[in-house]
């Protein structure tokens, strides 16, 4: 694998491929030296030209488990402020020895540019660009999902016949569309729950049955039930019901929870607005998988860092 850029293109052999891998560097996590020497002498760049806590933090341990150095860059601070350019900072990187670049970009397809401009030899993992993909993210749900399911006997499966909810603001939402096209190539059924305004028109095309009736899927007793964070940072134009109807008619609430299959996971990528997509105590409960979902994302990025700068890059 030579970049991680999406998961619509991703196949399901290489999808299990790299979830058995992380299932690998999990239980390199469960030990007392929790390092491999693995990626010694490579150097990783955490490229972010957009806020993140669990993405940035995650790809850094990632990649400080594998022995990696770290160069974490944040466009705020930096000379992209005095209007320096993707290519002469990516440029500027490489010319410090860049072998991985992780990039976070508001622009939908900005690690696709670097992965294929010629600008720079890394490999290009995408952390999630505008409204387009999150792969490492749908990753890490889809390997919650198989381990909680199935355990230690997880290696080598797929998600057939789970049936996932995918509930909120999926107009502005990368985690997603990641997690559609992942989901169906694994198998798993998936249903879109939101507001009509919040649901793109591209969504016709996507492998995904859609409602904006959420007990009514919820009536369907999912597996798995992810919320999206309400993205009232990108919401500009898009007509957004107020908070309380939000919640009163879209939110994973303690009432609407009470109907909920005591099997179900509750999942949510975070940031999360309690109190808005998600009450608290919910996102609380023993069915949230929201702590597993970030110590999983370490296992799945070691595997991604692994799969892309290990041994001879191909150029698949
Ligand atoms: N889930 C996710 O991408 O979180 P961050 O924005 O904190 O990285």
């Amino acid at each position: 694998m030579r970049h991680l850029l999406d998961t619509r293109t991703l196949s399901r052999d290489d999808a299990i491929a790299l979830l058995d891998i992380a299932e690998d560097m999990a239980a390199v996590q469960d030990r007392e030296v929790k390092k491999l020497p693995t990626l010694r002498g490579k150097t990783v760049v955490n490229l972010f030209f957009e806020d993140s806590t669990r993405t940035r933090i995650s790809f850094e341990a990632a990649a400080k488990r594998l022995s990696a150095d770290v160069i974490n860059f944040s466009a705020k601070g930096s000379s992209v402020s005095k209007g320096e350019s993707l290519k002469d900072t990516a440029q500027t990187l490489q010319a410090m020895g860049a072998d991985g670049v992780v990039i976070r970009h508001p622009s939908s397809g900005a690690p696709q540019l670097l992965a294929t401009s010629g600008w720079i030899d890394a490999g290009v993992v995408n952390a999630g660009d505008g409204t387009h993909e999150h792969p490492t993210q749908a990753l890490l749900d889809a390997f919650t999902i198989r381990r909680r399911l199935h355990g230690t006997a997880s290696r080598g499966r797929d998600l057939d016949g789970v049936r996932g909810v995918i509930v909120g603001d999926i107009l502005h939402s990368r985690v997603a569309r990641s997690n559609v096209w992942l989901l169906a190539t694994l198998g798993a059924h998936v249903t879109l729950v939101a507001p009509p305004t919040l649901l793109p028109v591209s969504t016709a095309a996507w492998p995904a049955e859609i409602t904006y009736d959420l007990d009514a899927a919820l009536a369907q007793k999912p597996d798995v039930v992810m919320m999206l964070r309400v993205q009232a940072e990108r919401m500009q134009g898009a007509f957004f019901p107020n908070s309380r109807e939000y919640a009163r008619t879209w939110g994973l609430d303690d009432a609407r929870f009470a109907q909920v299959a005591d099997t179900t996971m509750v999942m949510h990528p975070g940031p999360m607005n309690r109190g808005l997509e998600i009450a608290a105590r919910v996102a609380d409960s023993p069915q949230s998988t929201v702590r597993e979902q970030v110590a999983n994302g370490v296992s799945v990025r070691m595997a991604a860092l692994y799969l892309l700068l290990s041994g001879e890059r191909s150029e698949a």
